[in-house]
């Protein structure tokens, strides 16, 4: 891999190259087909250690690698954050029962270019407030995503998210954010889902980075677990999560994560 040259911004964000955009869409489109296959996947009585060991098999079958593996010493090609979890979930033995919503977040590295998205699947039977959580949760991303553009700033981005969210009386997690990537998984700038319009950075084309708004059904704050990954919300209330990896362009953004069989948003009944 060559590691591509160019400007930095003064706040440290990498500005890319329009044919750049070319590796960012193949490994977001690899990393989206994966969630896509899970879907059929994601039941009853199937634990999240089956469905991370299928990830863990796909992605070394595309001649690609696990970005999460190895990483601070987490060893799964996936996160995968159940109920009150709301992300880092280690997946492990733990059977889905019907009515558990589930968050997958799996990065994957195709020819040095980094893949990152996450989605919510239903095993069985969806209660009405989950459903109404993912709802506003994906709902959220993709107003975000439509403050992009050049010109614009992060503060747009997290105002246009928290703003919609705390409208449908859910709350938006502070303790964790999106991120800058390209040829690398955490770049600077942190990209926060909460804050005032004009703040921030301003927005400008072939800056790479992901959205990734987790929401709460109950109040915001989160605890880390005893195995110092497996964040879950304080006060047990559900928690959801819907992540695409962009990049700026000339007039709004490319996502490059979409999912080939529009599988994206869960279809529900
Ligand atoms: N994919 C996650 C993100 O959206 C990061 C997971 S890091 C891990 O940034 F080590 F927990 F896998
Ligand atoms: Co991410
Ligand atoms: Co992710």
């Amino acid at each position: 891999m060559t590691v591509t040259k160019g400007r930095v911004t003064k706040n440290g964000i990498r500005i890319f190259e329009t044919k750049d955009h070319a590796g960012m869409f193949a490994s977001g489109k690899l990393a989206a087909e994966i969630l896509d296959e899970l879907v059929p996947m994601v039941v009853p009585g199937v634990s999240t250690g089956e469905l991370d060991k299928y990830i863990t098999d796909r992605v070394e079958a595309s001649d690609a690698t696990s970005a999460t593996i190895g990483y601070k010493g987490y060893k799964h090609a996936s996160c995968i954050s159940v109920n009150h979890v709301v992300c880092h979930g280690i997946p492990g033995d733990k059977k889905l029962k019907s009515g558990d919503i589930v968050n997958v977040d799996v990065t994957v590295i195709l020819d040095g270019w980094f893949g990152d998205t996450s989605r919510m699947y239903v095993a069985g039977k969806l209660g009405r407030k989950a459903e109404r959580l993912i709802e506003v949760t994906h709902d959220a991303l993709m107003l975000g995503i439509e403050a992009v553009k050049p010109g614009n700033t992060f503060g747009d981005i997290g105002h246009a998210i928290q703003t919609y969210v705390e409208a449908q009386r859910m709350s938006v997690v502070r303790d964790f954010c999106g991120h800058g990537l390209g040829q690398v998984f955490h770049a600077p700038p942190n990209v926060v889902h909460y804050g005032r319009p004009g703040t921030g950075p301003v927005l400008e084309e072939g800056m790479f980075f992901t959205i990734e708004p987790m929401v709460n059904l109950g109040r915001p704050e989160t605890k880390i677990l005893g195995d110092d990954w497996t964040a879950v919300t304080r006060d047990k209330s559900l928690s959801a999560q819907f992540e695409h990896s962009i990049g700026v362009t000339a007039d709004g953004c490319d996502i490059f994560t979409l999912s080939p069989a529009g599988l994206f948003h869960p279809t529900y009944g």
